[in-house]
């Protein structure tokens, strides 16, 4: 039987099956840590999984709440989020980091920021030939939506400028990988070089509550960005400091301009986030408590891994503010990667996040109390 050209899945028409045409990425980093979890999954106590930045720990309840008491919402949402969703936004960057002058109807909720990142260059419009500057060490999804909207990257040190033709600048502080933080001063600097360039500043900034040594800074502090807006965005997410990545939810705000013109193309695009999330979000961003809490045990099992790893041999670097600790034994990220995995310790070599990052391994602080234990017992054995 033949069904639209096709027999037993094979063409009968004599054309050749189209070749994919779509864009070039990456090869996903995470299947090249198969072998390396095989083996930390031996380990006869388990393993103990650094290696992503994932919760583990419980969704606060008064989050869960808010996402049962939304639950009966059969209309479609608005790709704006509620404007309760909006305001509480900008009161909670006022009241956790300072940030005032914010316009409530330039936040936009978007689904995780995950999406956000890989679809931010395409939905502004940068061009193949047009460039996007990332950090030299970076979260692999800004190379990914550059290569989707077919541009080219540069990766900046820090403290280098970004070359002509450059669109869109992503700032990431405090950083992931390495949990470096950028000061304010700094920050300016690089706006102000984007802004010479007509570049858009996107400033990831999904790590700002978890400051354990400094206090980082957004973008949208006037000190960082100035009196006005122009040309810069700060992405935000809630999945770490409210374990919210199983919900899928963030929001970006900053310039008005910028904003409204991302808000029509999701609108077209669906890009929206369902409403019981919205209400949730909202009740998160409304309440500190539950983040004071998070940021208690992160810095907990901090304190244990860090000790833990210098006690085996290791030198943290950075390190002063995030999700992760990068550790580095002066010698090839592989080599390390496979002795923690001997231990039934996984985490992600440093070259995941640029080749600046052949001799480091990052590990994670998201694991439980009782797995962080189980670690910094095999590391001193
Ligand atoms: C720097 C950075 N940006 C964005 C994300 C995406 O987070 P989410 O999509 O959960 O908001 C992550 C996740 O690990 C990250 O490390």
């Amino acid at each position: 039987m033949s069904v639209d050209g096709f027999s037993g899945g094979v063409a009968v028409t004599g054309q050749s099956s189209p070749e994919p045409r779509g864009p070039r990425l990456p090869e996903f980093p995470w299947d090249s840590l198969a072998s390396a979890g095989e083996l930390a999954r031996s380990h006869p106590d388990g393993v103990v999984n650094l290696s992503v930045g994932t919760p583990v720990d419980s969704v606060p309840p008064v989050l869960r709440e808010a996402l049962a008491a939304g639950a009966d919402s059969p209309g479609y949402p608005a790709t704006h989020g509620t404007a309760e969703l909006r305001s509480t936004a900008v009161e909670a960057l006022r009241r956790r980091h300072g940030v005032t002058g914010l316009d409530t109807e330039a936040v936009l909720p978007t689904v995780g920021s995950k999406e956000f990142v890989a679809w931010l260059p395409t939905l502004l419009g940068v061009r193949p030939g047009d460039v996007v500057a990332i950090p030299e060490l970076a979260y692999p999804t800004y190379e990914v939506g550059a290569r989707l909207a077919g541009a080219e990257i540069v990766r900046l040190a820090p403290g280098q400028t970004p070359p002509a033709g450059t669109a869109l600048v992503w700032l990431n502080s405090p950083s992931n990988p390495t949990g470096r933080v950028d000061g304010a001063a700094t920050m300016a600097e690089s706006v102000r070089a984007a802004r010479e360039v007509g570049a858009v500043v996107a400033s990831d900034e999904c790590y700002l509550d978890l400051g354990w040594r400094t206090r980082p800074v957004s973008v949208l502090d006037r000190a960082v960005s100035g009196e006005s807006q122009d040309g810069v965005l700060a992405v935000h997410s809630l999945s770490k400091t409210s374990n919210f990545a199983g919900y899928r939810a963030g929001f970006v705000t900053g310039d008005p301009r910028l904003v409204g013109n991302l808000l029509e193309v999701r609108k077209h695009a669906g890009m929206i986030m369902p409403r019981p999330v919205q209400e949730a979000m909202t009740a998160a961003l409304g309440d500190d408590e539950h983040v004071r809490q998070q940021y208690e045990r992160y810095r907990a099992r901090r304190e244990r891994l860090w000790s833990a790893l210098e006690g085996a041999g290791f030198r943290i670097d950075h390190s002063e503010a995030g999700l992760y600790l990068w550790a580095s034994g002066d010698t090839d990220a592989w080599s390390t990667v496979d002795w923690l995995a001997r231990r039934g310790i996984l985490v992600a070599p440093g070259t995941f996040y640029g080749p600046a990052g052949k001799q480091h391994v990052r590990v994670a602080l998201t694991a439980s109390d009782e797995r962080v234990e189980a670690a910094t017992r095999r590391l001193a054995e």
